[in-house]
């Protein structure tokens, strides 16, 4: 099939979460069971080195938003076998510090930016000239394409045969703008009902995603589930539930090739299953690169994410204090709300041999943490799929998590009866969460049964390969159903 992978995260270009790391490894281990990906994206502020391996096409779209149409360049990077990426260029919508939004919050014209985009990918489509078998949407940012194409380009050769997939990779977030920007999305106002795309007064481009598309898939089985309950389905349970007979589960992969603590270039030493002992030499370099004392028998544990609530931020700073009087030592990386950076820094400055803060995100010394940590923490209050949970189980590391999404699905817990290779707490207390750090240091004195853990966490496999023939089957059922409505 040739698939339009339309995503707004693509690694390198631009990550902010995980979806970036998926929209770069799934296209490419679709493509090795020989479908033809085109990738479309933002052009976003790029670093120097990744803007170099740029093409630029011979092509300017020009794409309609309301009554005007904006040029937008496009630019084309071979990514591998069967598989290009196309980036959408348009200097005043994306060339900006932060893809969704900056320092102060989203930025104030988002729904402009990506009816924009959406509609560009279908002009891009247009613009290539090949037949497209199947759109394949990733959270809000695209959710307006399966409408785009039933109410606006579904009469193009080249489109009607498409058939369409929405993948969820978080529904907290769903794109909802007041209903003074209707005119923008260049949809009548006839899309503008609870059975459409109208939400609670204003529009939901994450929604008409869900009601419009042939197939919705997200990321995990347990996710799957709670998104149909009103805890977690924050206000579309009740259209999931509808459209309950199109939802499938898809546990995320990893890519085992960039992710092998055996042959991985960013570590000080490389490692695997038969030889253990090395790893200690990448504890060294991870304590060094957060500046952190030596380890004299104390376990490092890593955080890393964004900091934010949702990621169990709250939870982590508010049992930061006690985790170390535990005996743990703790790396934390990544962005996010401000305050959580002023908070950690603080925490850092009274207890700077112990707590190790990076206020970023780096691929290279998240290789290095995850390697170097005994442990990996993920308190997150819901958690899509989660991917570093199966990085650190590849690299020996032991997740210490909440059971939710992906986590549940992903992680077993380990219990005197049961062997597991990792620590769950199910209530989003600290009580909870330093219960399970408890048990896990009581693992982590007897040196055979943590060691025993490692290489069951080691020997997981969450490899891509394992994935794509459910997205293969997917994408038939999504052709077949828009097809059948073609001759219907
Ligand atoms: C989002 C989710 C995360 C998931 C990722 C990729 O970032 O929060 O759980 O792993 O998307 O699907």
């Amino acid at each position: 099939m040739h698939v339009l992978f339309v995503s707004p995260e693509v690694w390198p270009l631009a990550r902010v979460g995980g979806l970036a790391e998926v929209s770069h490894d799934l296209p490419l281990a679709l493509a090795k069971r020989g479908h033809r990906i085109s990738v479309v994206t933002p052009h976003c502020r790029l670093a120097a080195d990744v803007a170099a391996r740029l093409e630029r096409m011979d092509l300017t779209l020009e794409v309609p938003v309301s009554w005007r149409r904006h040029r937008a360049e496009v630019h084309r990077l071979p990514a591998g076998p069967g598989v290009d990426i196309y980036l959408i260029g348009h200097e005043h919508l994306f060339d900006r510090e932060g893809l969704y939004g900056n320092a102060y919050g989203d930025y104030e014209d988002n729904a402009e930016r990506f009816i924009f985009f959406s509609r560009a990918a279908m002009e891009l489509a247009l613009a290539l000239g090949q037949p497209v078998d199947l759109i394949h949407c990733h959270d809000w940012t695209t959710g307006l394409i399966p409408l785009y194409l039933r109410a606006i380009y579904g009469q193009e050769p080249l489109l009607k045969q498409a058939g369409t997939v929405m993948t969820v990779h978080n529904l907290g977030t769903q794109g909802i703008f007041w209903h003074y920007d209707m005119p923008l999305t260049g949809l009548g106002w006839e899309y503008f009902t609870p059975e459409a795309i109208e939400f609670y007064g204003k529009i939901n481009f994450l929604k008409a995603g869900l009601v419009f598309a042939d197939m919705i898939t997200t990321v995990s089985p347990t996710y799957a589930k709670e998104i149909l309950t009103p805890e977690m389905g924050f206000g579309l349970e009740g259209v999931l539930q509808a459209r309950r007979d199109r939802l499938v589960a898809v546990t995320n992969g990893i890519d085992h090739q960039a992710w092998d603590p055996s042959r991985d270039p960013y570590l000080a030493a490389t490692y695997g299953p038969d030889n253990l002992a090395p790893k200690l030499r990448c504890g060294e370099q991870a304590r060094q690169l957060m500046g952190l004392a030596p380890s004299n028998g104390r376990p490092l544990a890593c955080f890393i994410g964004r900091l934010v609530d949702r990621r169990g931020m709250d939870l982590l700073v508010s049992s930061l204090e006690t985790i170390l009087e535990m005996g743990l030592d703790l790396a934390v990386m990544g962005y996010g709300e401000d305050r959580y950076h002023v908070l950690l820094q603080d925490l850092r400055r009274r207890n700077p041999e112990r707590l190790g803060v990076y206020v970023g995100y780096e691929m290279e010394m998240a290789h290095q943490l995850v390697a170097g940590s005994d442990m990996l923490l993920m308190p997150s209050r819901y958690e899509p799929c989660g991917l570093h949970q199966l990085h650190a189980m590849r690299y020996g590391t032991v997740p210490v998590v909440r059971a939710t999404g992906g986590l549940e699905d992903t992680v077993v817990d380990q219990r005197p009866d049961q062997p597991g290779h990792g620590f769950k707490f199910v209530a989003y207390d600290q009580p909870s969460f330093l219960e399970a750090l408890h048990r896990a240091l009581e693992v982590y004195r007897q040196p055979e049964l943590w060691r025993a853990m490692m290489l069951r966490g080691m020997a997981q496999d969450h490899s891509w390969d394992k994935a794509t023939p459910a997205y293969d089957e997917i994408y038939q059922r999504a052709r077949a159903i828009s097809q059948a409505q073609t001759d219907a």
